[in-house]
């Protein structure tokens, strides 16, 4: 089964089908209401195969992470609002811009961290706040740990970094800690999302969007993203 994204992806309202190999026909278009922007470029995908593919070493991890969150930064920042700067070329006068505000980047650890090195450097402007989630190996619940986010967020774009959205918990308990703190416009930066994921957060209602570069088949019975690649936070820094 695979998931495709048709028509204008930057549109607020995606529809995606779902191709079930089996019946060789495509379901009846699922219309999401939560803006989901696939990021669908040779060169994201051949990083995210590098991801995937389990022989790649934990270096080898971290180097393709790296290189894919740069794209997916560029993306989300896509939209981002300009401010008109005045300034002289070494020949005349020249209207510029520059961003407006820059995102406050929120690694979710540890995966998250893998991205937030690369997302500075696209944004060196950028503020980092932190959060730090375990899924518990049972549950699939998220268990909190961290927490280092300024007090005040309102009128300030956020980018949530973390490489895997598969039930949507974590993200969703980050979201809820930065809509606590006004955040009116957040994004979600994922290498690979499950649909479930997506769902729950389209049905929690919070102003959310969706930059991923690949929303996969489905979860397993133990809640990993299928094909996906694996546990991302140890495929980087090894087991917890
Ligand atoms: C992974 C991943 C997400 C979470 C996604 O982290 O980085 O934070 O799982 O799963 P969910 O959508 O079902 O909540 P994990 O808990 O494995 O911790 P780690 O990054 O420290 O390895
Ligand atoms: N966390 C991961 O790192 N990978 C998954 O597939 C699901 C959760």
């Amino acid at each position: 089964i695979q998931t495709v994204a048709h028509g204008d992806r930057f549109h607020p309202i995606a529809r995606t089908s779902v191709r079930d190999n089996r019946r060789r026909r495509w379901t009846r278009p699922r219309v999401i209401r939560m803006q989901v922007q696939i990021v669908d470029h040779p060169l994201a995908a051949a990083r995210l195969t590098t991801l995937r593919d389990k022989t790649t070493t934990n270096a080898g991890f971290r180097a393709a992470l790296s290189s894919l969150t740069q794209m997916l930064v560029y993306e989300a920042l896509k939209s981002a609002k300009s401010a008109v700067v005045e300034i002289e070329t070494p020949l005349q006068p020249y209207t510029g811009s520059r961003l407006e505000c820059a995102p406050l980047l929120v690694p979710v650890l540890r995966a998250g961290l893998g991205m937030v090195e690369q997302a500075v450097a696209m944004v060196p402007e950028a503020h980092v706040g932190f959060v730090g989630i375990a899924r518990d190996e049972e549950t699939a619940q998220p268990v909190p740990y961290l927490e280092s986010l300024p007090d005040d967020l309102s009128g300030l774009p956020v980018f949530v970094l973390d490489p895997m959205l598969a039930t949507g918990g974590s993200m969703l308990h980050t979201i809820e800690l930065l809509v606590a703190r006004n955040a009116t416009d957040i994004t979600a930066v994922c290498v690979v999302a499950a649909p479930e994921g997506v769902a729950a957060l389209e049905n929690s209602g919070h102003p959310v969007r969706l930059v991923v570069a690949s929303v996969d088949d489905g979860l397993d019975e133990a809640a990993y993203i299928v094909p996906g690649l694996g546990d991302a936070g140890d495929r980087q820094f090894g087991p917890r």
